[in-house]
């Protein structure tokens, strides 16, 4: 039986921002029907922006079993693999799509010196990852192999250079390596190692997290090093780097505005990159509705951050030249063990139901403010954080897709289609401003009071498709939604659903949490469907 809850204020807010004025345009009865229902509406008519499929690209970090273990086991391994990268793992994400993938970190990225990955691998010299667990790389996985990668999957390279630790002429060099066509010494190098053809690299990011491990810059010297560096990013082959700036920790405006004064006049960056994790002190599979809910309300703060940041930036870049990127996000569960970690590598974390939920949330805010961004990637992509798959460690021979994958799939719909303004008649209400922290990460205050529904939507021809999140543990909801400016015929839907929020796809049971068809009626310009407690619903509606 569908309830309400009794404790929801009736309070009507917009999902889009920006869209106030677009409550007088609704019909009268769509909010005063019977309690177990929820109102919705799809403007279909008021356009957002594209929905760039960059905004579902992905992060690779050498970090636990992220690279090693998870994309790339070698050529001899027991374990099934297409010229060393792990069969299983190129074989699902080749059937998810990645867009863009950045790498190799992270943390690891200010610490990387690229000509340790590049040459014949038995020469490569061993160093050692002091940013995560102080193991020694054997280098096997360098550029040559990241960029195999990326072509094995589909996506884009996108490289993150080394600041902290390195210097312009490094980042200078590893751009002649991967893009100039022959006849260098390392575009020469580069083809003796397997790849005569140039990489054609475009995206570059300009260190990592500089205002922590990538330097413990100020945000004034951050953009002094982004001036240096950019001044040596040269355009090998024809490819003219895109570079992407080092933004704050989530929304931190003055890290923002002391980059910005300091680049006036100067070159700009192309991309700017802001990280926001949801963090939670829980377990990955111990989380109390509580917990869950602390960690799911900080999607009110990523959606605050987006549109904040994004105002700022205007300020120095009315033309949006620069594009925003959140550059890592996702649920970050601290409450992993150190015997957990020592068995899996650092930051494994299992995915749940309510990490799904997490996933939605975030990329339904995406979608509602796809004008403003222009690159998203989920931390991480294997094994490591919100990652789309799981396997069972180095020597592991399964590999698992997480309840997190399937959330991104029932988002793949929206790729390349055009963001509308949805409305809905949730409580929540956008979250206080964050925008006085330092650059480096603290844990704000989290508030538990029960995320609520969430919703976006996107057109192209003559499909419309919405995502409608139920992120109550305790209520069923019943969507009545309202479709404006399009006459609908037919839909189909497909729904990710556990009633419990610790359920996730184990070795034993990998098919657990996965995406099912739903049932969805189109008449007389509504549509309505179910909407269990813990789910994700994606309608794909076709259109007059
Ligand atoms: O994703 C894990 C770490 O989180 C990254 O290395 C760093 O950029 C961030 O602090």
């Amino acid at each position: 039986m569908l309830s309400m809850p009794s404790n929801l204020t009736r309070r009507r807010v917009l999902q889009s921002a920006g869209a106030a004025s677009l409550a007088s345009l609704l019909p009268r009865a769509v909010f005063s029907q019977s309690a177990a229902t929820r109102k919705t509406v799809v403007h279909a008519d008021q356009e957002i922006g594209t929905i760039r499929a960059e905004l579902h690209s992905h992060f690779a970090e050498h970090l636990g079993s992220c690279v090693y273990g998870g994309i790339w086991v070698g050529k001899n391994s027991a374990i099934p693999n297409v010229n060393g990268y792990r069969g299983d793992t190129v074989d699902y994400l080749r059937e998810l799509g990645v867009p863009v993938l950045r790498w190799p970190g992270g943390c690891f990225a200010d610490d990387y010196h690229w000509r340790d990955g590049v040459g014949p691998p038995e020469k490569r010299p061993r160093t050692v990852n002091t940013n995560w667990g102080g193991y020694v790389e054997d280098n096997s996985f360098g550029t040559n192999e990241f960029i195999g990668f990326c072509k094995l999957i589909g996506a884009q390279p996108y490289i993150a250079a080394n600041v902290g630790a390195g210097s312009p002429e490094e980042m200078r060099d590893w751009m002649e390596y991967c893009n100039y066509p022959s006849g260098s010494t390392l575009s020469d190098l580069r083809a003796a190692g397997g790849s005569a053809e140039p990489f054609n690299v475009r995206y570059w990011g300009i260190g990592n997290e500089l205002w922590g491990c990538g330097g413990n810059f100020r945000a004034d010297q951050a953009a002094a090093e982004f001036r240096h560096f950019a001044t040596f990013a040269r355009p090998f082959g024809g490819v003219r780097p895109f570079l992407v700036g080092c933004g704050p920790n989530q929304n931190n405006l003055q890290w923002t505005r002391g980059f910005m004064d300091t680049l006036a006049g100067n070159r700009q960056p192309d991309g700017y990159s802001v990280h926001h994790y949801s963090d939670s002190p829980s377990a990955p599979l111990a989380f109390t509705p509580e917990a869950m809910y602390a960690q799911l309300n900080t999607f009110q703060r990523v959606e605050q951050t987006i549109v904040q940041q994004r105002n700022l930036l205007d300020t120095y870049d009315p033309n949006r030249r620069i594009g925003l990127f959140l550059d890592e996000w996702g649920v970050w569960d601290h409450g992993v063990t150190p015997a957990e970690e020592q068995r899996n590598g650092r930051l494994w974390q299992q995915q749940s139901m309510r990490s799904a939920v997490a996933a939605g949330l975030g990329l339904n805010v995406f979608n509602r403010q796809a004008d403003k961004l222009y690159m998203c990637n989920i931390a991480q992509m294997v094994n490591v954080l919100q990652c789309m798959i799981i396997t069972d460690g180095p020597q592991g021979k399964t590999a698992v897709r997480t309840t997190s994958y399937w959330a991104f799939m029932l988002f793949k719909p929206h790729r390349g289609k055009t963001a509308v303004r949805v409305e809905t008649d949730a409580s929540n209400s956008p979250a206080p401003a964050d925008g006085a922290r330092g650059g480096g990460r603290g844990a704000p205050k989290q508030s538990e009071t029960p995320t609520d529904l969430s919703m976006s939507a996107s057109r192209q021809g003559n499909q419309l498709v919405v995502t409608f999140v139920n992120p109550r543990h305790d209520v069923n909801m019943s969507i009545d939604c309202a479709l404006g400016g399009v006459t609908a015929r037919s839909g189909s839907a497909q729904i990710l659903h556990d009633a419990d929020l610790n359920a996730y796809n184990s070795f034993d049971n990998p098919n657990r949490v996965t995406i099912k068809p739903h049932t969805v009626t189109v008449e007389a310009g509504r549509m309505k469907l179910d909407l269990p407690a813990l789910s994700i619903v994606t309608a794909t509606l076709e259109t007059a």
